[in-house]
């Protein structure tokens, strides 16, 4: 019976969630009977092609399940069916019927394609490990978990993360760091600490619109800084810097939002100088440094930086769950104490029980297989858009391939706006962002944003080639003519 399972890679369900739910359907069947004994982990994991915890982790969850039970120096075994287990037993079979059935009104209702949102689906969520997580921090922490919590952060998960961030060659004691609700919260707080009205801050063109949305809340003079494929533009930025006394730069070295470019070596060197010579102070969002697919430098300013320069924001939105609103700020020392009474003014602290279960997800090793997954999962998507995009645009439409990250960022021909596009689309089911979102001020309006986070590899194949179309379409419109097939004379 073992012998059927079989786990793809290529899903976007985790590794240890399909060996969980087969080994689940095989004991639930009565194919795997009471006392079996599971093959031990490392010969399983061998067999399997994963990793030992993939292993662990579905066997815990069907501990947890009271499916199997566990002897200690001699193995897993299955444990025999309890009445309500019979009851699933018997149910089995109509349930498939009824999920089939549900699958397929869900598939009915969402057929908008959504090229708009950075946010990733419900259906990348670990549900079951994050449910056993909860658990087991409401079996040790109790009521703790729901009182007052420091404003600094859960002490565990601080320690934690401290540890965590020397793989990215980052060194920051569990005093540097400060637990946020969301790097949109860690933005906001450093506005509120940094900027008074009219003070000045320097930002990408284009940027993230919550960061612009945030200085502009703070009635800040915001200085757009063009930003390039090689990152932003470090000339105009020393032209500036000569001008202004901004209050800090903010900024996306990898896999920017909305334009997916990455900085180069080269551009992230010159930065730092600059920033040493103008004392200047960076916060540097590192939403999407993570999603690396092709890049072989994705290094953090923050990894960089010497002097104390940079603040430094990482959100587990997009490689975990947005809905947790969990981030955390690395703060240089001086920095730390008005830092602090910005959090405690917005929102005292960040949920105990979250920070807790993220804890515990470090400490059961779960991480590395989260962002794995994921990472595979967005790596396939990502190809398919690379291809698809060249496939399909016409090459009015002008486009540079990123690195990594979720995003993709279109010029489109001069005759096209974003808002028509939009409009033309939407009534297709295509949902994309418009660029001109992403500016401070004087934005163009013939770029456009499209994202991965939420649409299937199918999606992205069908959207664009249905976008294309409707590009196609409205240029005839607009009098130019397609011709592909022109060649040069020479
Ligand atoms: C660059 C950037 N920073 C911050 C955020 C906000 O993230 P969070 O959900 O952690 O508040 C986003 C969300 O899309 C983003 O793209």
């Amino acid at each position: 019976m073992i012998a059927s399972i079989e786990l793809k890679k290529s899903a976007s369900k985790h590794l240890y969630l399909q060996l969980y739910s087969q080994l689940r359907e095989l004991i639930l069947k009565g194919e795997l009977e009471a006392d079996t004994k599971l093959p031990p982990i490392r010969k399983f994991s061998k067999k399997l092609s994963v990793n030992n915890i993939t292993i662990v982790n579905a066997y815990n969850l069907l501990e947890e399940e009271d499916l199997v039970y566990k002897k200690v120096g001699s193995g897993t075994f299955v444990a025999p069916l309890t009445n309500q287990h019979k009851e699933e037993q018997n149910n089995y079979l109509d349930e498939q019927v009824y999920i089939d059935e549900d699958t397929k009104f869900t598939e009915q209702q969402e057929k908008m394609i959504n090229f708009a949102t950075g946010a990733p689906t419900p259906d990348l969520f670990p549900i079951a490990p994050f449910k056993r997580l909860v658990n087991k921090v409401l079996d040790r922490d109790g009521g703790y978990a729901f009182g007052y919590q420091k404003s600094q952060g859960y002490l565990e998960l601080r320690k934690t993360i401290s540890s965590y961030i020397t793989n990215y060659n980052i060194k920051a004691d569990i005093d540097e760091i400060q637990i946020i609700s969301g790097a949109q919260q860690g933005i906001d707080i450093l506005a509120k600490t940094f900027l008074d009205y009219g003070d000045t801050v320097f930002v990408e063109r284009p940027t993230y619109p919550g960061a612009i949305s945030v200085f502009n809340s703070r009635k800040a003079n915001i200085v757009e800084i063009p930003i390039t494929s090689e990152g932003i533009d470090t000339a105009v930025l020393e032209e500036k810097l000569a001008e202004y006394n901004p209050e800090f730069l903010y900024l996306m070295p990898n896999f920017q939002n909305p334009t997916g470019y990455s900085y180069s070596k080269t551009t992230k060197e010159r930065i730092i100088e600059l920033a040493n010579e103008y004392s200047l102070l960076i916060i540097e969002d590192d939403c999407l440094g993570d999603l690396n697919y092709t890049s072989k430098d994705n290094k953090s300013l923050k990894s960089l930086d010497q002097n104390q320069r940079i603040i430094y924001i990482k959100s587990f939105s997009k490689v975990f769950m947005p809905g947790l609103r969990l981030a955390f700020l690395l703060i240089p020392n001086r920095y730390f104490e008005d830092i602090l009474i910005s959090k405690y003014i917005s929102d005292i602290f960040t949920d105990g029980l979250v920070q807790r279960v993220l804890d515990l997800y470090f400490k059961e090793e779960m991480w590395e297989e989260q962002i794995t997954t994921l990472k595979d999962t967005y790596s396939q998507r990502y190809q398919t858009m690379c291809n698809a995009l060249q496939e399909y645009l016409p090459q009015k439409v002008e486009f540079t391939i990123p690195q990594g990250g979720l995003n993709f960022w279109l010029e489109l021909p001069a005759e096209l706006t974003d808002k028509k596009l939009q409009q033309q689309a939407l009534k297709k089911d295509i949902n994309l962002a418009p660029g001109s979102v992403f500016y401070a001020a004087a934005p163009p309006d013939n770029r456009i944003r499209l994202s991965i986070a939420a649409a299937s590899q199918k999606e992205i194949r069908r959207g664009i080639k249905k976008l294309a179309s409707i590009i196609k379409d409205q240029l005839e419109n607009n009098g130019y003519q397609l011709n592909n097939s022109f060649l040069p004379l020479v």
